[in-house]
């Protein structure tokens, strides 16, 4: 129910728990609609305790309470209870009774497919029984469950099991958004680790009969990760088993309860069959997430959830180290600067921009975002790049040393930084609180053989930095000759003021500058310099990450010239991508990167940082014409690259065989611009695994040659949930811009869509809002289709609803036009008198 004044939480305002919990035993009767929740909970006053305890508790009902034995009558509202305690240790003991079946939030105790499952971070434990639901309370928990499921699972290690019932006992004090708990008719996909201590443990990927054959990736990326934090950070896992459970039916990607994963079936399920290589790649990278947050995360968690980015940001950071590892380094950086310039700047440019620690908010889930967890871990990624990769494992040892078992804040991770390195780091703090996205500038000057490099940084105020002040901001560099060799190696150069100059003696010549090498630092870069310098750096440059960025600056360029002047197509470009495609030492992952353009999202971005109305139609027509002209410039070579890169041996999901299909598939994509579908249909016919299939059925699609293939991937596939998913989504997002909402309006009639799942739901509508130009065709009928869909999955689903309203909050950069349609439309979510605190939040952000 919508509170007539929602409450806003202030970081400011964080006062400590007035009572320390030193166990906690919960005992479940499972029941589909009538579970039974017993807790006996033992407080200890802290001396200021004050007389009474307040427990967080949501969509309970109080059965009993009692206070060292005696019956109790707290005083209850819809938030928790209060309750009169003793001024000693007392022991707490209640039992509610909770609705599982029909908690279609997917927050608490909820149902799915029959299985009982939890999600309970950040706030879902208060929906199971009435706890100090906060971070900063940690305690060993003991977990009774009874019910007829042939498993029955919780945190820790198990300690008793029979029919019907079983007990865990986790030694580790834990707060309450770690706990979990899973029950159903389940089957384990099993095997071993040794940690490097010795101990044995066991690892179980439980799921449901039948997907036994999508397990054994997710193992081998589990026993990887652990080997890999053993190595890489010294850290080991500490308990005796190791549980995953894939779930059908979850908000987020995954969770990482201690001991007790519970992972969204799409990230961790995977076959050749069934999975594409993006999938596999994906799946290993949350498995590791997961994973590592045994240690940041679990052993050392958040004090409150302004923190959040303390275990989020270093958890990601640590996951992309794991990924670099495991596959190509320069591919995994510059696919993550892909999804920061979609996802990430969008939000820190727009009514939704907050600090990587926010200081307010009304609805925690709506903070977990770009900004927390992928900026978060860039500004870690800056932090390494200051104080260097030795600094950075000393001060990471000394955090796992002094903060094991505490509640910390980024107070906390900053002062080891000091303290290891000597480093002041007050200036760099304002990476965590002021938000926005620095725009650099760039220029150089040369004067008689001294070669100065001139940097400007500018910050624009926001409704929460309203006052920015400079940041520290690493820009790594080096400086080529013309001849292309390396004259000034890579260098950290500090950006600490608003404006700065570095000065280089004694150079033979005029150097040609390579700046922000690695996208060493999340900023949006303007280089005051020739166009010819980015065709140069994309033959010459020695940074991998640079070479392709110089590709897209000038395709960036090129689209940019077109769409607003008419211009034709930069052969500057066109004959950069001919001679990159011509290196055949050039990892084919790599090239196909390089034949990518810059999302029509991100170039609308572009216009309106230029002060000019994007017009998504111009942007998509653009970029459709500069597809066409690579297609035509790189005819010569399309086919032999094809040919090249097909891969003959037994499918596997690895870095070299997955590059090698992206490379063929990219080409394929190309070639049926110029010679139509046949060799897409060829390659659909003969597909025997999904990444073949489904890049096969996108250039169908597109090429409107679809519909047979359509039928029979239907037909194949109509029995598994993850790839119908793909063909939902498919259909939508190779739509043309005129197309795309009726197809998403058709597909939502289609006797699959079950929309209360959450990644079918978004996969058609979440499809939709991605598709730039079919989003916001000028008809605004994909604003109304997916504002009706708000409506109706708000009531049911209040946090994948409002995850999914951001996809409105650009809105403000289009014409009068757009903006007229979708004020409408955010209005009319608006004035629904029961709409969600979560949706509430994020449409009043958005709408401003
Ligand atoms: N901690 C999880 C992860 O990063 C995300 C869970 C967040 N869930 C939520 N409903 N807010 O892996
Ligand atoms: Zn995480």
């Amino acid at each position: 129910m919508r509170d007539a004044a929602p409450t806003t939480i202030y970081l400011k305002d964080y006062k400590p728990f007035g009572f320390e919990v030193t166990s906690v035993a919960l005992t479940f009767d499972l029941h589909p609609n009538a579970t039974r929740v017993k807790s006996r909970i033992a407080f200890a006053p802290k001396p200021d305790a004050g007389g009474k305890i307040f427990l967080h508790g949501e969509n309970l009902t109080l059965v009993s309470a009692r206070i060292d034995g005696e019956p109790v009558q707290p005083e209850i509202t819809t938030e928790g209870l209060t309750c009169p305690v003793p001024d000693a240790p007392f022991v707490w003991e209640a039992e509610v009774e909770i609705d599982p079946a029909n908690n279609t939030a997917l927050e608490g105790l909820y149902m799915s497919n029959g299985m009982y499952c939890t999600q309970c971070e950040a706030e879902g434990f208060r929906k199971i029984t009435y706890y100090p639901d906060r971070p900063d309370v940690m305690s060993v928990f003991t977990v009774t469950i009874n019910g007829p499921h042939p498993v029955l699972l919780s945190n820790g290690n198990p300690v008793d099991a029979s029919d019907g019932h079983a007990e865990w006992h986790d030694p580790w004090p834990k707060p309450a958004y770690l706990f979990a708990l899973v029950a159903g008719d389940l089957v384990a996909h099993s095997d071993r680790f040794t940690t490097r201590s010795g101990r044995a443990v066991d690892l179980n990927l439980y799921v449901r009969p039948g997907d036994e054959g999508k397990c054994a990736f997710g193992m081998q990326a589990l026993k990887d990760s652990m080997r890999w934090d053993e190595d890489v950070y010294g850290r080991e896992y500490d308990l005796d088993v190791f549980n995953i459970v894939a779930v059908d039916d979850f908000n987020m990607g995954a969770m990482e309860n201690k001991g007790l994963n519970i992972f969204n079936s799409s990230a961790v399920l995977a076959s050749p069959e069934t999975a594409t290589d993006n999938n596999f790649e994906r799946i290993e990278a949350i498995i590791a997430h997961e994973y590592f947050h045994n240690w940041t995360g679990n052993r050392i968690t958040c004090r409150d959830w302004f923190q959040l980015c303390l275990k989020e940001g270093l958890t990601v950071f640590r996951d992309s180290q794991f990924t670099s590892d495991m596959r190509s380094a320069p591919v995994k950086r510059i696919s993550d600067v892909i999804d920061l310039r979609a996802r990430q700047f969008p939000e820190d440019q727009g009514p939704l921009a907050h600090p990587v620690r926010p200081e307010s908010f009304q609805e925690i889930n709506n903070f977990y975002t770009a900004t927390v967890y992928e900026k978060g871990a860039e500004v870690i990624g800056m932090l390494r790049r200051l104080v260097g990769a030795q600094g950075y494992d000393k001060a990471l040892s000394l955090y796992f040393d002094r903060h094991d078992g505490q509640a910390c804040t980024i107070e906390d991770w900053l002062k080891v930084f000091e303290d290891a390195t000597g480093r002041d780091l007050a200036q760099f703090k304002r990476w965590y609180s002021q938000a926005g996205t620095p725009t650099v500038t760039v220029r150089d000057a040369w004067y008689s053989g001294t070669y100065i490099l001139t940097f400007t940084q500018d910050l624009k105020p926001s409704a929460t930095t309203p006052d920015p002040q400079p940041q520290v901001i690493p820009i790594v560099t080096g400086l080529l000759s013309r001849s292309g060799e390396e004259l000034v190696p890579s260098q950290v150069l500090e950006l600490t003021e608003t404006s700065q100059s570095f000065t280089f003696e004694g150079l033979p010549e005029r150097p040609i500058p390579s700046v922000l090498r690695g996208f060493s630092a999340p900023v949006v870069l303007h280089r005051e310099m020739p166009e010819e310098h980015q065709a140069f750096l994309l033959a010459h440059d020695t940074d991998p990450f640079n070479r392709w960025e110089a590709g897209r600056e000038l395709a960036r360029a090129s689209l940019l010239a077109m769409i607003r002047d008419g211009a034709k197509p930069d052969q500057r470009y066109l004959d950069g991508m001919h001679a990159v495609m011509a290196e055949d030492g050039l990892d084919p992952a790599y090239r196909a990167l390089m034949l990518g353009l810059p999302a029509q999202s991100d170039l609308a971005r572009t216009l309106h940082d230029m002060g000019e109305v994007p017009d998504p139609a111009a942007i998509w027509t653009a970029s459709e014409t500069l597809r066409d002209a690579l297609a035509e410039r790189l005819s010569d070579v399309l086919p032999g690259l094809h040919e090249a890169h097909q891969v003959r041996e037994d499918y596997q999901p690895n870095a070299e065989q997955s590059g090698r299909r992206s490379l063929a598939n990219a080409t394929l994509s190309l070639l049926a611009r110029l010679e139509g579908p046949a060799r897409a249909q060829a390659q659909y016919d003969a597909a025997d695994n999904m990444t073949q299939q489904l890049a096969a059925l996108a250039v169908l699609l597109r090429e409107k040659a679809g519909d047979n293939a359509l039928h029979a991937f239907e037909n194949q596939w109509s029995h598994d949930r993850l790839v119908m998913d793909k063909w939902f989504g498919l259909q939508v997002m190779q739509a043309a811009p005129d197309a795309v909402a009726a197809t998403a309006q058709k597909l939502t009639e289609h006797a699959d869509f079950n929309w209360k799942n959450p990644n079918r739901f978004r996969s058609v509508l979440g499809a939709m809002a991605s598709h730039h130009a079919g989003f916001h065709h000028d008809s605004g009928a994909a604003y109304t289709l997916l504002a009706d869909w708000l409506i109706k999955l708000d009531p049911v689903n209040p946090q994948t609803t409002a995850r999914m309203c951001a996809v409105f909050q650009t809105w403000k950069r289009y014409d009068e036009g757009r903006q007229a349609m979708i004020a409408a439309e955010l209005d009319r979510i608006l004035a629904l008198p029961e709409l969600s605190r979560d949706t509430t939040e994020m449409l009043t952000r958005i709408r401003g």
